[in-house]
């Protein structure tokens, strides 16, 4: 449906996209992934030629949109996009909203784009928003609404630039409902995404983005679980891990538990696990392991949380030789760190810098 031959985009002071080559299948459904500055919204914004690619070619249906002469207006009609804000006309109510451009652009009556605006509102869960004005509803009502408007279009695949990154929390999951939705009827859609979890259940292909071209290209299983290439490893592992190192007695104490509830609110983890993890690491490390440990002392603290379980795994290493934490003489901390935990294992391994391992799973 889409082939992409060798893009690349120049800005004066940026090459984000080198060399890009790929193909997009009627029905695929792709998230695209990677660092920040990697080019994943420039990619979406030279797909539909909203910013004309430096070189190279893209195919839609074997039309050549970045040919000289090309109409445009009429290949772009079978896309549609969803950014991260919704864009809306203000001074419209929703129906309005949605039936514009059907209208004034596919010739349809005023009629059958209120019928077919209807049906979408009914889709996206809004029929009884239809008269509303875009700023008497939520941030995911409206999302929900630009969905719908852009699928009065009609359009053969949909691009989504970060469609819930300007959302709340609460409201995430419903628009991820709604795509969710789209993805079971088998609409083709390409989702730059940085929720994660949502990018693994809905697509059935991943874009990892890297170096100027879509770096790694394979299903969630592969890109989650078993990247093939180095980048990709790096980035999915710094995605699924919180490390933090612990050098003075005097650490930040207050930083490390936001940085924990951060990373939680990211993998969504839920607040009672949060609080399990932040308890658990302040009775280990503050109470029970820091009094034992001299001043040249180390710490590296690693938190990952695996989906699959709903289950974080803490690891404390840190030097000193052989003090087992669940011989302490703290047994209030002790008892609360197992209170916060599934289970606690002491290891000494003499073969590391740092000689001690304590991990504990939490839930
Ligand atoms: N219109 C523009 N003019 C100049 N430089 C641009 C323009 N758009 C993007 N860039 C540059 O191109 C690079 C890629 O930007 P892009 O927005 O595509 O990244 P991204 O992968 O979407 O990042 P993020 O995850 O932060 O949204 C960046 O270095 C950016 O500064
Ligand atoms: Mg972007």
């Amino acid at each position: 449906m889409i082939r992409i031959e060798h893009l690349r985009k120049e800005y004066p002071k940026a090459i984000p996209l080198k060399d890009v080559n790929v193909e997009i299948r009627k029905g695929d459904v792709i998230s695209v992934i990677g660092p920040s500055g990697t080019g994943k919204s420039t990619l979406i914004r030279c797909i539909n030629m909203l910013d004309p690619p430096t070189s190279g070619k893209i195919f839609i249906d074997d039309e050549e949109i970045t040919a000289k002469g090309c109409d445009i207006a009429r290949l772009r009609r079978k896309m549609g996009m969803v950014f991260q804000h919704f864009n809306l006309f203000p001074h419209m109510t929703v129906i309005e909203n949605i039936m514009t451009a059907p209208v004034d652009l596919l010739g349809k009556t005023k009629q059958e784009a209120y019928d077919k605006g209807m049906e979408l509102l009914r889709t996206v869960g809004l029929a009884d928003k239809a008269l509303s004005y875009p700023n008497d509803l939520s941030g995911g009502q409206k999302q929900r609404v630009a969905i719908a408007r852009t699928l009065a279009m009609e359009p053969e695949i949909i691009l989504f630039d970060e469609p819930t990154s300007a959302l709340d929390p609460t409201m995430i999951g419903e628009v991820q409902a709604v795509i969710r939705d789209l993805a079971k009827r088998g609409t083709t859609m390409i989702i730059v995404t940085h929720e994660m979890k949502f990018a693994r259940e809905v697509c059935n292909r991943v874009f990892y983005m890297d170096q100027g071209e879509v770096y790694e290209d394979g299903p969630p299983e592969q890109i989650f679980d078993n990247p093939q290439k180095e980048r990709t490893r790096q980035f999915i592992r710094r995605l699924k891990v919180l490390e933090y190192t612990i050098d003075s007695k005097d650490f930040d104490f207050i930083g490390l538990n936001t940085k924990i509830e951060e990373f939680g609110r990211k993998h969504r983890i839920s607040q009672k696990t949060i609080y399990n993890i932040q308890s658990y690491v302040e009775e280990m490390c503050v109470q029970i392991l820091l009094p034992q440990i001299d001043n040249r002392f180390e710490m590296l603290i690693t938190l990952e949380y695996s989906e699959e379980k709903d289950e974080a795994n803490v690891v404390i290493r840190y030097n000193g030789n052989g003090f087992d934490p669940l011989q302490t003489e703290n047994e209030l901390s002790l008892l609360l760190a197992k209170k916060a935990t599934e289970s606690i294992v002491y290891q000494a391994e003499p073969e590391n810098v740092l000689y001690n391992r304590v991990s504990a799973e939490i839930r």
